[in-house]
C-alpha cells in the first residue's frame, strides 16, 4: 500500500527548537478582541491564526504555546471565543484565536454574522502567513472543516493541520483520525503538506508547533 501524502511534522533539530522557545519565551500579551474588520490592529507583523470547531481547542493551544494557563480563555462551554482575538508576540507577531465554528446552539444571525467576519478575516488579511486550522483527533475532519479549508484554498491562505487532543485517543484511533484526514487535505490545494499532532494537556507536540511558527517568515 502506498503511504499517503501528509507525513506529521519531524521535531525541530535543536537550533530550530530553540528559536521556538525564545520566540514564545516573552509569554505573549493579549491586545484585543476584534468584532469588525475595522477593529483589526494595523497589518504589520507576521500573523499566523488558529482556526476550528467550536470546543477543538484553539485556545488551549495558545495557552500551551504561551506557556500561559489563562492567557486566551480555555472553557467547557462551546463558543465561548466569541471575537477575533489578537495576541501580540515580542513585536514581531500576532497570534489570532478565531471564533470556534459548527456550533449548532448558536443563534443563526449570530453564526452569520461570525461567518461575514472570518470570511473578511480570511481573504482580507495582507499579512496572514499561515492558518492552523485544528482537528479533533477523537472526531477527525467534518464537513464544516471542509468549509473552512475550501475558503482558505479560495483566499489563498496556506493552512497547515493540528490534530489536538492527542492524550484522549489510542494510537490507533489517533492513526485513523490521521488518514481521515489526510484524504481530505488531499482535496485541498492551499494544505500544507505536514501535519503537526498535539496535546495542550501534556504538552504534546508544543516545542514542534512553536518552532515550525518561529520558521514562518
Ligand atoms: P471555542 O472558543 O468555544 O471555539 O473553543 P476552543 O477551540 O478555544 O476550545 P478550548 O481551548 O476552550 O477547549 C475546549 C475544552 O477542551 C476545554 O475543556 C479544554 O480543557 C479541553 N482541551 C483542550 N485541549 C485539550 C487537550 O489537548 N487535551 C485534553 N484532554 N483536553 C483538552
Ligand atoms: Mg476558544
Amino acid at each position: 500500500m502506498t503511504a499517503l501524502p501528509f507525513p506529521v511534522v519531524d521535531a525541530p533539530d535543536p537550533e530550530a527548537e530553540e528559536r521556538g522557545r525564545k520566540l514564545f519565551a516573552s509569554g505573549g500579551e493579549f491586545l484585543k478582541g476584534v468584532v469588525a474588520m475595522s477593529g483589526m490592529p494595523p497589518a504589520d507583523r507576521i500573523e499566523v491564526c488558529f482556526a476550528g470547531r467550536s470546543n477543538v481547542g484553539k485556545s488551549s493551544l495558545i495557552n500551551a504555546l504561551t506557556g500561559r494557563r489563562s492567557l486566551a480563555r480555555a472553557s467547557n462551554t462551546p463558543g465561548r471565543t466569541q471575537e477575533i482575538n489578537f495576541f501580540t508576540l515580542e513585536n514581531s507577531h500576532y497570534l489570532v484565536d478565531l471564533p470556534g465554528y459548527g456550533f449548532a446552539k448558536a443563534p443563526v444571525a449570530t453564526v452569520a454574522k461570525w461567518q461575514a467576519l472570518l470570511k473578511s478575516y480570511l481573504a482580507g488579511r495582507q499579512t496572514l502567513r499561515r492558518a492552523f486550522v485544528l482537528i479533533d483527533a477523537r472526531h477527525g475532519v467534518k464537513a464544516v472543516d471542509e468549509e473552512i479549508m475550501s475558503l482558505l484554498d479560495a483566499s489563498a491562505v496556506t493552512f497547515q493541520t493540528v490534530l489536538t487532543k492527542a492524550d484522549k485517543v489510542k494510537d490507533a484511533e489517533r492513526e485513523q483520525a490521521l488518514d481521515q484526514t489526510r484524504r481530505a487535505l488531499a482535496r485541498h490545494p492551499a494544505a500544507f503538506p505536514e501535519l503537526i499532532v498535539t496535546s495542550s494537556e501534556k504538552g504534546w507536540g508544543i516545542p514542534t508547533l512553536r518552532s515550525v511558527i518561529a520558521e514562518i517568515s
